[in-house]
């Protein structure tokens, strides 16, 4: 641990996000600091949306709303769901107990008091649009979180405060449903019925034959659950600012950058802003407060949940077309493609296999993630955003293949498109990844290969063990994107993690 404390040295706030669409093992790493290093560690975006896996041991714990750092609680480090969250209490009470049942009392939880409140509205609104969407669903993961950021920007949302106060909540809730009406009206009331008997959303509970939404129902439930909450309810913006620079605070992002509704793959993003900026800001911080941010890439290959463009992706729309089928999970997949390599010349069988050697499949919906190789113009994008330390997670998944295509620019395969003062024709070359989707969708990847190194690496210990071949395509990716491996993950467990070089602390 002493070589690792040199990360942290100097740091006060230490910011820990993704550079791609999510699910890089940000769990293990919040977990990871939250034991040794940070007295207070805080969710600053997102709600439910994000599934954050920590492993101890034989243990697996699965969390989407509770900080990572809340197997610590016991040691009085505090964990905050901050106010930019999407905060629904159904999922947080869940967790608790479930936190409970294995010993951990969450004693030291806080919960902003104006964290945006998820009503049943937003996660039937969120179902609606999907079911209804065609070829224009994003494939969210249905549990409200646009609705919930809409209501918010349109200055129609409620707070967790409000389950403290019956009347208000009673009134704000009433006023934001007359103005939905509308929106209701336009959808087939047996299909929101339907939506509305999923245990997500109370399995009936909450709907009411004529008006759709039954509004005394839902005071109800959320004021019995805002009782149950009342003793995490805080105002933690105001207890954050107070302690930056005097206590070690870790800030834990959700989704990734890619997924930002500001920075990523627009419409196929999330609604909050997972950029280090909007994390610090849903933590109560300001950017400028950040002292470290360590961005998270999953190495060499990367994934993607729902919908948008993926130029790397292997076996291309067939994966995608495949990946966003109903029903499609783990146990599905192992019966259609029982026996599959990683080294399989069928690029779609070959993504199956990889997935299935990184377990792929969704913390939150169990949906398979799609798969396709490290996509180097995507980590200059995050690194714009972010900074330039990085943690390389899941090294140890691609052991067995022979070869490691890594993608470090792109052909313009499409009809000629104009981006502001830029004009891509077909066969065009360029480095940078536009966050468009039309340009995304006919970005013709161009890749270099390496030689796979060919060797379990879960029990390494130092940068002396690794496989040569294991170095060259770090070290290219280091200079390609212009970032600085900090760490190397080589296994989910705390300890399979390695020092590569510290970090440089110059923001940019
Ligand atoms: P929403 O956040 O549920 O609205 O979903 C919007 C998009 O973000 C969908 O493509 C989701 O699959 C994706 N998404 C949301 N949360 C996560 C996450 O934690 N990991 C990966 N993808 C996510």
């Amino acid at each position: 641990m002493n070589d690792l404390s040199r990360i942290v040295n100097g740091v006060r706030t230490l910011a820990i996000v993704c550079f791609q669409w999510g699910d890089t093992g940000k769990g293990k790493f919040v977990d990871f600091f939250a034991e040794w290093w940070a007295d207070i560690i805080v969710r600053g975006t997102g709600g439910s949306n994000a599934g954050h896996t920590i492993r101890v041991g034989d243990k697996e714990y699965i969390l989407h709303l509770v900080p990572s750092g809340i197997l610590h609680d016991a040691a009085g480090k505090v964990n905050i769901i901050g106010s930019g969250v999407a905060f629904d209490p159904r999922q947080a009470i869940h967790e608790i107990h479930l936190l409970a049942a294995e010993g951990i009392r969450c004693a030291n939880l806080k919960i902003a008091l104006n964290a945006k409140l998820v009503l049943p509205h937003h996660m039937l609104l969120d179902r609606l649009r999907e079911s209804s969407a065609g070829e224009g669903r994003i494939g969210t993961t249905g549990r409200g979180i646009g609705p919930v950021y809409v209501d918010h920007v349109g200055r129609s949302g409620l707070i967790v405060n409000d389950m403290l106060n019956p009347t208000v909540l009673a009134r704000k809730l009433k006023r934001t449903l007359a103005e939905k009406k509308v929106l209701f009206d336009s959808y087939d009331p047996e299909t929101a019925r339907q939506i509305l008997q999923h245990p997500d959303l109370g399995s009936g509970a909450f709907w009411d034959p004529r008006t759709t939404l039954n509004t005394d129902a839902t005071v109800e439930q959320y004021v019995a659950w805002g009782k149950e909450l009342s003793e995490f309810i805080d105002d933690t913006d105001e207890y954050v600012a107070n302690r930056v620079g005097r206590q070690n605070i870790l800030l834990e992002g959700a989704q990734g950058n890619l997924l930002s509704v500001d920075h990523g793959t627009y419409p196929y993003v999330t609604s909050s802003d997972c950029s280090v900026a909007g994390l610090a800001k849903g933590a109560g911080l300001h950017e400028h407060d950040v002292d470290l941010t360590l961005g998270i890439v999953k190495a060499f290959y990367m994934t993607r949940v729902g919908r948008g463009p993926f130029p790397t992706e292997l076996g291309g729309p067939q994966s995608d077309a495949w990946c966003n089928q109903a029903g499609i999970t783990a146990a599905t997949e192992m019966q259609h493609h029982p026996a599959l390599t990683v080294n399989d010349p069928d690029p779609f069988l070959q993504g199956i296999a990889i997935r299935r050697a990184g377990k792929e499949y969704g913390a939150t919906t169990g949906r398979p993630r799609r798969v396709g190789w490290l996509d180097i113009p995507l980590v200059r994008l995050s690194r714009r955003l972010t900074g330039l330390n990085v943690i390389l997670t899941k090294l140890d998944v691609l052991s067995e293949c022979d070869e490691i295509p890594v993608c470090y620019s792109y052909e313009h395969d499409g009809p000629w498109y104009r981006y502001g003062r830029r004009l891509l024709y077909r066969g065009a070359r360029h480095g940078d990844a536009i966050p468009d989707c039309d340009i995304m969708q006919s970005s013709k990847p161009r890749y270099t290969v390496f030689p796979g190194w060919n060797a379990d690496i879960t029990g390494l210990t130092s940068l002396e063990e690794a496989p040569e071949m294991l170095c060259y395509p770090i070290q290219y990716l280091q200079e390609e994107a212009g970032v600085n491996v900090v760490l190397w993950s080589v296994g989910p467990d705390r300890q399979q993690t390695i020092l590569a070089n510290d970090p440089i602390l110059a923001k940019r």
